[in-house]
């Protein structure tokens, strides 16, 4: 029998999934080709993402019982190199693309861009930030979303002021017949507005939600995948603390969503923040940029204080090799506004200016996905009527 050809082999190698990744090695990029010897010796070049890849043998006893078992061979050699970091850039892309085919659809837009506010540690401002930062950029004339993931410890509406209910609206599937959906909490801001999904809007402040995790990520699940969502421009995601259940059902879920990751000045908080940075990778979303929060305060003589030391956030940036995009001080206006539901980014204190800043820079790393001719526009209009998306 005669020794398979390249292209038989290339077929078997489709057969080799990376666990981690979730997308066999040909669509990853990781196999090289083969060299097929007239004797029936087959020798696959492999690249990993390191040379010390965990996965290197469980890799290679797969691609020996794929390759092996093909006709004609008489034996398998894995040489495995190393990936280079463009190399590696284009792995993660075609990750990330896999993750996305195989992503439940959502009625979020294809044009959005999802940005989740996380960090590891609770209590660093992940909700003040989500919440300004969604005002500075409706201000700017944009329709942006904002979802509450924090679904026990919802606090959006009260750091927006607003007090709703989320009502269910019938949606006309195509195909799929008559469906209801959770219509967002709309409000006016300056030129822009907000779209807003919280537990808040279905339940009281002070009822306790002690739902376990599966419900959780359910009612996020609802959020993403049944509710009417406009065009928005951007859909802030609040995360809860932590790098558990939610996070990593949303990047399941949300696979195209960019992470925003918040941390204090404070050397602990940064690393705990670093871990959020390793989870994003897991889940394979790209970190947008580090914003760090609390950063010194400047008492009313001018002083200024290093009250949770400094550089945190620069070292976490350069440790996760993205930008800083704002270093937002302490400031009462911050607390005070969350508490009576007005922003601090509408004011003018020193913290909006930081603030608005940060919306510029944000702007610049995830800019808004312009409508025209823009195939993700093409890609809703043919997506939309068959997920049952818009509402009537
Ligand atoms: N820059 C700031 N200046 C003053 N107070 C702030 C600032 N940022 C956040 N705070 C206050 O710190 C507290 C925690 O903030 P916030 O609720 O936004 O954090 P979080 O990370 O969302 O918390 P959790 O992990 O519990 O969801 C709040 O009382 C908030 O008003
Ligand atoms: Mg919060």
């Amino acid at each position: 029998m005669g020794a398979p050809d390249e292209a038989g082999i290339r077929e078997a190698m489709r057969g080799v999934v990376d666990p981690e990744l979730g997308a066999d090695v040909v669509e990853l990029g990781m196999y090289q080709g083969a060299e097929v010897s007239p004797d029936g010796q087959v020798t696959v070049r492999l690249a990993l993402t390191t040379a010390a890849c965990p996965l290197r043998s469980q890799l290679q006893r797969d691609v020996e019982a794929r390759v092996g078992t093909l006709p004609g061979v008489s034996g398998v050699t894995v040489s495995t190199g190393e990936m280079s970091a463009g190399q590696r850039r284009e792995l993660m892309d075609r990750a990330r693309a896999a993750a996305q085919d195989k992503a439940p659809a959502t009625t979020i837009p294809a044009r959005t861009r999802v940005l989740a506010v996380s960090s590891g540690k609770g209590g660093v401002g992940k909700s003040s930030i989500t919440v300004n930062l969604a005002v500075a950029l409706a201000s700017r004339g944009l329709r942006v979303g904002l979802l509450d993931a924090d679904i026990a410890g919802f606090s959006i509406p009260r750091m927006l002021g607003i007090q709703g209910r989320i009502e269910a609206a019938r949606t006309s599937g195509g195909g799929s017949g008559e469906r209801l959906s959770l219509v967002p909490v709309t409000r006016p801001v300056g030129a822009g507005h907000l779209e807003v999904l919280s537990m808040g809007f279905l339940s009281g402040e002070d009822e306790a939600i002690m739902w376990r995790g599966l419900m959780l990520n359910r009612a996020v699940q609802h959020f993403v995948e049944d509710a009417s969502w406009g065009d928005l421009d951007y859909l802030l995601v609040d995360m809860p603390p932590g790098t558990g259940d939610i996070q990593m059902g949303l990047a399941r879920m949300l696979p195209r969503a960019e992470m925003l990751i918040v941390t204090t000045p404070a050397l602990a908080a940064q690393k705990v923040a670093a871990r959020a940075a390793d989870m994003a990778r897991r889940g394979h979303l790209r970190v947008a940029g580090v914003i760090e929060n609390m950063s010194g305060f400047t008492c009313e003589h001018g002083c200024h204080h290093e009250l949770f030391g400094s550089g945190g956030g620069q070292r976490l940036a350069d440790e996760v090799g993205v930008a800083l995009l704002g270093r937002i001080p302490i400031e009462p206006e911050v607390s005070s506004g969350g508490d009576t539901g007005t922003p601090a980014a509408l004011g003018s204190s020193p913290a909006a200016r930081e603030l608005a800043r940060l919306a510029e820079a944000v702007l610049s790393v995830a800019p808004v996905v312009e409508m025209r001719d823009c195939s993700a526009r093409l890609l809703d209009a043919l997506g939309a009527g068959a997920a049952g998306r818009r509402f009537e």
